[in-house]
């Protein structure tokens, strides 16, 4: 008789976004005469810009003409886009990646999810709280992270660092050591990020410890503060304790697209081994390679005119984020994150769990949000909105918001 992942039964009931998008389809069916205002889920709105899809045009011809076709994509990502990479995201600032450390996939998510899979079952992992749910979810999967407390949203065996508003979303070094600390920043869900000073601090603190730090940068392109750095490895010392994930999604609309990339640098070692030899037997097993035609797009993005038609998009959500948090701000409602981050983290009404506040705002302002609980124990009595909507939408939404305070 078969056995299952018994740690599967572990998790809840469903992923976060999907709870949530199972609450509103609810409501709407219900109230159709509402018009909802989705400001939950980070999902962009624009189009794709015009040079990343004319270079994708180019891309499907190609693999139309014999001459041209592409079949598998090498697992690790086409020369072509690894160096711009190399090139344009790490050597422009001074960060000493090649190319052949950087490797090509699916997008972040992914990644995030699949490389617990290079360490031993025993690892304790380290997170923020609030957190992404895919870093501790995925751990869950693995069977690393004990037993739930319903209570208290807390497994047992995972090592948590509360980021609120009391220590200004600055995670303290951990009391236990962790072999594996997930860092996300600029943040999700806080939109608050740590300073090149205070990153320092953590990588000194993974080398001392022999640590990983599984360093998620997928809002980098939304970084507006000079000493906010937009990779680890502008931190001394990271090419030892560090690997970095990186998404097209939020820089360049690619959320249903699919492109992103992860590098590991060969310096980062255990007992001989280099972790990029481990990762890279992963994804030549697993992965057959993102498409030729999304590799082209991505390109694209690092061209002069597609990085100009990026950052412009970059720019529009950012303004979105303001609106957000100066409009909130103005009502009264205590406000987090949004300069170099398109998430407003904003504390709930007295009283309302956030659960109870992300009801409160689909029934009485029809806007959807999502609770920070969610995102763990000290997410509780906070709220994250998304700048990715429209810009009339965000106007709108927070005017309801605004009403709501009167
Ligand atoms: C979010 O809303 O937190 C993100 O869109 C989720 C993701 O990028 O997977």
């Amino acid at each position: 008789m078969f056995k299952i992942n018994e740690n599967y039964l572990k998790l809840p009931g469903s992923y976060l976004f999907s709870t949530i998008a199972k609450k509103v389809a609810a409501f709407q069916q219900a109230n159709p005469d509402k018009r909802i205002i989705r400001l939950g889920i980070g999902d962009v709105t624009l189009p794709i810009a015009p040079a990343i899809v004319e270079a994708m045009h180019k891309a499907v011809d190609e693999m139309g003409r014999e001459e041209t076709f592409h079949g598998y994509a090498p697992d690790l990502g086409y020369g072509f886009l690894r160096e711009v990479i190399a090139e344009k995201d790490y050597k422009a600032l001074g960060c000493p990646i090649e190319a052949d450390e950087i490797f090509v996939s699916d997008g972040a998510k992914s990644d995030c999810g699949n490389i617990q899979e290079i360490f031993s079952a025993d690892s304790r992992i380290a997170v923020c709280d609030p957190v992404y749910p895919v870093y501790v979810d995925s751990n869950v999967m693995a069977g690393r992270t004990g037993e739930y407390d319903s209570e208290t949203g807390v497994w047992s065996n995972v090592i948590y660092m509360p980021c609120t508003a009391e220590n200004n979303f600055v995670p303290a070094l951990p009391e236990e050591t962790p072999d594996l600390i997930y860092l996300c920043v600029p943040n999700n869900p806080t939109g608050t990020t740590l300073t090149r000073d205070q990153l320092k601090v953590w990588v000194d603190y993974a080398n001392k410890v022999g640590a990983v730090i599984l360093y998620d940068a997928a809002y980098e392109a939304y970084i507006s503060e000079e000493d906010v750095p937009h990779s680890i490895f502008e931190i001394e010392g990271a090419r030892t304790c560090a690997i970095e994930f990186r998404s097209f999604s939020k820089k360049a609309g690619f959320t249903g697209v699919r492109l992103g990339f992860t590098v590991v640098p060969k310096d980062l070692t255990c007992g001989g081994v280099m972790l990029h030899s481990l990762w890279a037997r992963r994804h030549g097993t697993k992965f057959n390679g993102a498409p030729y035609i999304e590799q082209r797009a991505g390109e694209a993005v690092y061209s002069e005119e597609g990085n100009r038609q990026v950052m412009e998009q970059v720019a529009y959500y950012k303004k979105n984020a303001r609106v957000i948090y100066d409009g909130l701000k103005e009502a009264g409602y205590t406000v987090f994150g949004g300069v170099n981050s398109p998430y407003v983290w904003l504390k709930v009404e007295d009283g309302m769990t956030s659960w109870e506040f992300f009801d409160y705002l689909l029934e009485k302002a029809n806007v959807v949000g999502t609770p920070g609980s969610g995102f763990g124990p000290s997410g509780e009595g906070y709220f994250r909105l998304t700048a990715f909507g429209t810009y009339e939408n965000t106007v709108e939404a927070v005017e309801r918001m605004k009403a709501l305070k009167k």
